[in-house]
């Protein structure tokens, strides 16, 4: 190929590993920190942990941020997937750069995968939802195929099983105590919950639901009592309660963590499953103990996930997010 040929096709990639970082920004995380940045040179796309928006009291270990990043890292690799591009993934490639969690290149064209396209296809239309879930269960089948999406991702699904549910509802609960006790985690919490508009992250009230009844409490993301999202007339009695682990804490095993949480958020999406992340338990020592009773063998716990259906057939509002510019360094 002439030397224009090879150029195009170099912009090619190069424009599709933009699009991918781009579809990124509207990955989950916790208290909506978007704690990433990317870097795009002539033929890689970076993904680098951002430390200054990590929850120092929440997340003082960098697990919930990890998680987060992974989360990230999937959606630009389903999106590359989804326009037919094959992509070399190599994460943590730097042990001297322990920020720079991954990088991704462009290895050429791949035939369209349909099952990439749904997921990426889900990334604008996800969205955690916090009202309360109804009668309705997850159906075993779908419950299955999300498992298998996480499996992929070298993760694991746990449905805990009902009867466990209440000891599920102690850990969170005891972990949210330690936290509403710790004026330190409440300013950070306000911090987060009270972001002008311009800082395009945080979570916003219109999003967040007061207490009430549920099986397992939801955190309060109104700590100045604003009227918030209805919760609707459910109280989670047919929501499952599923946990993400995997088989250590290493970057590495989080960073992957993370993919299987997009995995199953972005497959929940396209399943018509509602679904909300909760990990206090994670995020407070001792509940987390709590939750290595619930999970199987050896396995480390990274998140709990609530699936389900909420009464309202209508979304619930849409968080917001930083401007690509801010996040995205392109080199010239
Ligand atoms: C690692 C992680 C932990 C989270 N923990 C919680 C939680 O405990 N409670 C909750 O309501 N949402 C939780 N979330 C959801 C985030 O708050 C949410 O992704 C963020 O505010 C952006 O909103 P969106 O998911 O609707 O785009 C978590 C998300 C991630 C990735």
């Amino acid at each position: 190929m002439n030397a224009t040929g090879n150029d195009v096709l170099r912009a090619e990639a190069r424009a599709a590993l933009e699009s991918a970082a781009r579809a990124s920004l509207r990955a989950p995380s916790v208290f909506n920190t978007q704690p990433w940045k990317w870097h795009i040179t002539a033929e890689t796309l970076d993904l680098f942990a951002d430390p200054a928006r990590r929850l120092g009291v929440t997340d003082a270990e960098g697990r919930l941020l990890l998680l987060s990043c992974g989360g990230a890292l999937h959606h630009a690799r389903v999106t590359l997937a989804a326009q037919g591009r094959s992509a070399e993934v190599v994460r943590l490639p730097d042990e001297r750069r322990p920020d720079l969690l991954a990088r991704i290149r462009v290895t050429g064209t791949a035939p369209l995968d349909p099952h990439a396209v749904s997921l990426a296809a889900a990334i604008s239309r996800r969205r955690t939802d916090r009202r309360a879930f109804g009668e309705r269960r997850v159906p075993r089948a779908t419950l299955a195929r999300l498992g298998r999406l996480v499996e992929a991702e070298g993760a694991h699904l746990h449905e805990v099983p009902d009867e466990r549910v209440p000891e599920l509802a102690v850990a969170v609960d005891q972990a949210a105590d330690v936290e509403y006790f710790d004026p330190a985690f409440r300013s950070e919490l306000t911090r987060w919950t009270h972001r002008p508009a311009w800082t395009g992250d945080g979570v916003p009230p219109s999003t967040a639901v007061a207490p009430g009844l549920r099986r397992v409490p939801v955190r309060n993301f109104l700590p100045s009592g604003s009227p918030g999202l209805l919760a609707g007339a459910g109280e989670d009695e047919g929501a499952t309660y599923a946990i993400l682990f995997g088989n250590g804490d290493r970057p590495v095993d989080l960073l992957r963590g993370g993919e299987g949480m997009s995995a199953l958020l972005l497959g929940a999406t396209t399943e018509g499953v509602a679904a909300a992340p909760i990990s206090e338990a994670v995020e407070v020592a001792w509940p987390r103990q709590l939750l290595r009773r619930l999970v199987p063998g050896d396995g480390e716990p990274y998140l709990i996930v609530r699936l389900g259906y909420a009464a309202s057939g209508e979304p619930p509002p849409l968080s917001p997010r930083r401007e690509p510019h801010d996040i995205i360094v392109i080199d010239e």
